[in-house]
C-alpha cells in the first residue's frame, strides 16, 4: 500500500559509523536499519533493557526490511546476562507442519520439483518470531511488551519511504509476487509495477497483526482471528498448515555451543542452526597453524582447507537435534580437527571429491537480517532473523500483512539435492513433520578477558564464513569497523569452489591459488550485512559498527 512521497529522504543515508563513549550506562545497536536502531534506542530510552531492545529492533525490521525477516519466518537470539553469567539461545526457527514429508517437493519420477520449495505458500514453514519475540519480551524484558512492540507497530501504520536496497530486492522477485494478489496489493504499485525510490510503504494489515500479538501476546498469533486467516489463506493458496501446526509451535531455549580459539571464547548457535559448530571446527582446524606468521596466500589457502572441512561435516551430520543425534562433541573436539588438519598440504587444494559428496552449482540470494546490542555492563543480544530467500515465499495471507517464509528449502528435498544456496545434505537434514530444518544462521559472541564482541549477517550458507573472517580479524587485533567491512571470500565444500569479493584477493593471489589446486569465481555482487559491537570491559567503551555494504545503523547512546 503505497502513498508517493516527496518530502522522504531522510533515513537512507548509511550511517555506518562507528562511536566511541566511555560514560556509564550506554548501550550499542547495530541493524541493517536505521529505523530498527531508532526502535531500540527508544525503549532504553524508557528504562528498557537490552533484551526489550531486542525485541524492539526485531519487531521493527519485520516491518522495514520486510525482505529479509518478519513475522512470518524465524531467528535465534543469542543473548548473554552479566549478573548471573548466563548465556542462552531462543530457539525460534520456523517448523515443518505437521502434513509435511520427505517427497512433497518430488514429482513422480523421483525428480525435484524447482521452486515448489520457494516460492507460495507450500513453500512456508510454521513461524516461531511471533513467539520468540513474545518470549524474549515476557522473561528478559523489563517493559511490556506492548511498549516494545509500539516502534514497530507505528511504523507498519504510518509508513516508511523504502530504500534502494528494498527495491533492489524487490526487482528480483516481483514476477513472483505478482501471482499473489494479496502480496502485490502491499508492495507494488496498484497496476502492480516496482514502486518508486523513497514511496512510503504502509502495511495496515502488519500493524493490526502486531497490535493482536501487542494485546494477547503468544495467541495473538497462534490462536483466534490471525491464525483463522493464516490457515485458511495458506491452504486456499496450495498450503498445508492446521491449527494442530501452530499450537503445537515451541520455542527452545538452548545451550549455546562453546569453543576456544587461541584464548578467545566463542559462543554460538547449537543445532537446528549449524553455525556455531561449523565456525567452532574450522577455527579448531586452524589453531594448529599460527596464521599470523604465515604468507598471506598460505594463511588464505589454509582458511579455505578449512572451511572445506567443516562445511562437508556440516553436510553429513547436522540437521534438528529434536529429530536425530549429531556428534556435537567430536565435531568440537580439538583432536578431531588436529586429524582433519592433518589432510590438509599447504602446497596443494584437496579437491572436494576426494571428501565425498558431489559437485552442484550454486546458487545465492541475500536477504535475512542480523542486530548486535550490548550495554556497558556487558548484557548483549546477537541476533539473526530469516525469512529465506529475499521476501521469503512472496505470499501473504490475505487480510495479515504477514508475509510468509520458504524456509522449507532449507531441508534437503532429497539427499544430495541442492537448496538456493548451493548446500548439499544428507538425511540428517531431510523433511519431516515438525522438524527444524538446519540453518547457518550464527549470531556469535568472541570474548577474551577484556574485550566482548557481539557480531553476525545475513548471507545464506557464506553467513559461516563471513563471521569466521571477522573472527579471525577480532583475533588479530582489529576492531567492528575493519570486521564489517573485510573483503570475503568464501568455501563451502561443494561445490568446489572458493567465491570471493574482487577485493579479497590479488591477480597474484588468484594466480597462486589457481596453482594450489583451487576452482575461483568472483561474485557479482558484495555479500553480506554485517552488524556488530565491541565492548572493552576495562574502559567500558561501546564500539558498533554496520557493514558499509548495506543501508544500517550502528550508534552508541545513553
Ligand atoms: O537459515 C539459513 O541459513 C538461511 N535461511 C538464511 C538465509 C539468508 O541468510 C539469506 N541471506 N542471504
Amino acid at each position: 500500500m503505497f502513498k508517493t512521497a516527496r518530502l522522504v529522504i531522510f533515513f537512507f543515508v548509511s550511517t555506518s559509523l562507528s562511536c566511541v563513549f566511555a560514560d556509564q550506562n550506554k548501550v550499542a545497536i547495530a541493524s541493517a536499519h536505521p529505523l530498527a536502531t531508532a526502535a531500540g534506542f527508544e525503549v532504553i530510552a524508557k528504562g528498557g533493557n537490552v533484551y526489550d531492545a531486542a525485541v524492539a529492533v526485531s519487531a521493527a525490521l519485520a516491518v522495514v526490511e520486510p525482505y529479509g525477516s518478519g513475522l512470518g519466518g524465524g531467528a535465534y537470539w543469542l543473548l548473554h546476562r552479566e549478573k548471573d553469567n548466563f548465556d542462552v539461545l531462543i530457539d525460534g526457527r520456523e517448523k515443518a507442519p505437521l502434513a509435511a514429508n520427505m517427497d512433497m517437493y518430488i514429482n513422480k519420477s523421483g525428480q525435484v520439483i524447482p521452486k515448489l520449495s520457494l516460492d507460495g505458500a507450500l513453500a512456508a514453514a510454521i513461524p516461531g518470531m511471533p513467539a520468540g519475540m513474545v518470549h524474549l519480551s515476557e522473561k528478559y524484558g523489563r517493559l511490556s511488551l506492548a511498549e516494545n512492540l509500539a516502534p514497530a507497530i507505528r511504523y507498519a501504520n504510518t509508513g516508511f519511504a523504502i530504500g534502494e536496497r528494498y527495491l533492489r530486492y524487490l526487482k528480483t522477485r516481483v514476477d513472483v509476487i505478482k501471482q499473489f494478489p494479496s502480496t502485490a496489493a502491499i508492495y507494488l504499485t496498484p497496476d502492480k509495477q516496482v514502486p518508486a525510490l523513497y514511496s512510503i510503504l504502509r502495511q495496515v494489515d502488519l500493524a493490526k497483526t502486531l497490535m493482536h500479538i501487542a494485546q494477547q501476546g503468544r495467541a495473538g498469533f497462534y490462536e483466534g482471528e490471525i491464525a483463522d486467516k493464516l490457515i485458511t489463506g495458506i491452504n486456499q493458496a496450495g498450503g498445508i498448515w492446521t491449527q494442530a501446526d501452530l499450537d503445537a509451535y515451541q520455542i527452545v531455549e538452548r545451550k549455546p555451543v562453546v569453543g576456544n580459539y587461541n584464548g578467545i571464547k566463542v559462543t554460538s548457535a547449537p543445532p537446528s542452526s549449524s553455525g556455531g559448530l561449523v565456525l567452532i571446527e574450522t577455527l579448531n582446524i586452524l589453531q594448529g597453524y599460527d596464521l599470523k606468521t604465515l604468507s598471506d596466500i598460505t594463511r588464505k589457502h589454509l582458511i579455505v582447507e578449512a572451511m572445506r572441512r567443516a562445511y562437508h561435516d556440516r553436510s553429513l551430520y547436522l540437521g534438528d537435534t529434536d529429530f536425530i543425534d549429531i556428534p556435537v562433541e567430536r565435531l568440537i573436539n580439538k583432536d578431531y580437527a588436529a586429524g582433519l588438519r592433518s589432510s590438509i598440504r599447504v602446497d596443494k587444494a584437496l579437491p572436494s571429491n576426494l571428501l565425498s559428496g558431489q559437485i552442484e552449482n550454486h546458487k545465492e540470494g541475500n536477504n535475512t537480517t542480523h542486530f548486535s546490542i550490548a550495554d556497558q555492563e556487558g548484557n548483549r543480544v546477537a541476533a539473526t532473523l530469516s525469512i529465506n530467500y529475499q521476501f521469503g515465499s512472496a505470499f501473504v495471507a490475505p487480510g495479515t500483512g504477514v508475509l510468509l517464509n520458504d524456509e522449507m528449502d532449507d531441508f534437503d528435498s532429497q539427499p544430495g539435492a541442492i537448496n538456493v544456496y548451493g548446500l548439499v545434505g544428507g538425511v540428517a537434514n531431510s523433511i519431516a513433520p515438525g522438524k527444524r530444518m538446519l540453518s547457518s544462521m550464527s549470531p556469535t559472541f568472541l570474548e577474551t578477558d577484556n574485550k566482548v564482541a557481539v557480531l553476525g549477517t545475513p548471507g545464506g550458507s557464506r553467513i559461516i564464513s563471513m563471521v569466521l573472517l571477522a573472527t579471525l580479524d577480532f583475533a588479530a587485533g582489529k576492531g567492528p569497523e575493519s570486521w564489517v567491512n573485510l573483503p570475503r571470500y568464501h568455501h563451502q565444500f561443494m561445490p568446489d569452489v572458493i567465491e570471493y569479493e574482487t577485493a579479497a584477493f590479488s591477480a597474484t593471489d588468484l594466480k597462486e591459488l589457481e596453482a594450489l589446486g583451487h576452482h575461483l569465481k568472483a561474485v557479482q555482487l558484495p555479500y553480506g550485512d554485517m552488524q556488530a559491537v565491541l565492548l572493552n570491559k576495562t574502559t567500558k567503551s561501546l564500539t558498533a559498527a554496520s557493514d558499509k555494504r548495506g543501508e544500517g545503523s550502528a550508534q552508541v547512546k545513553p
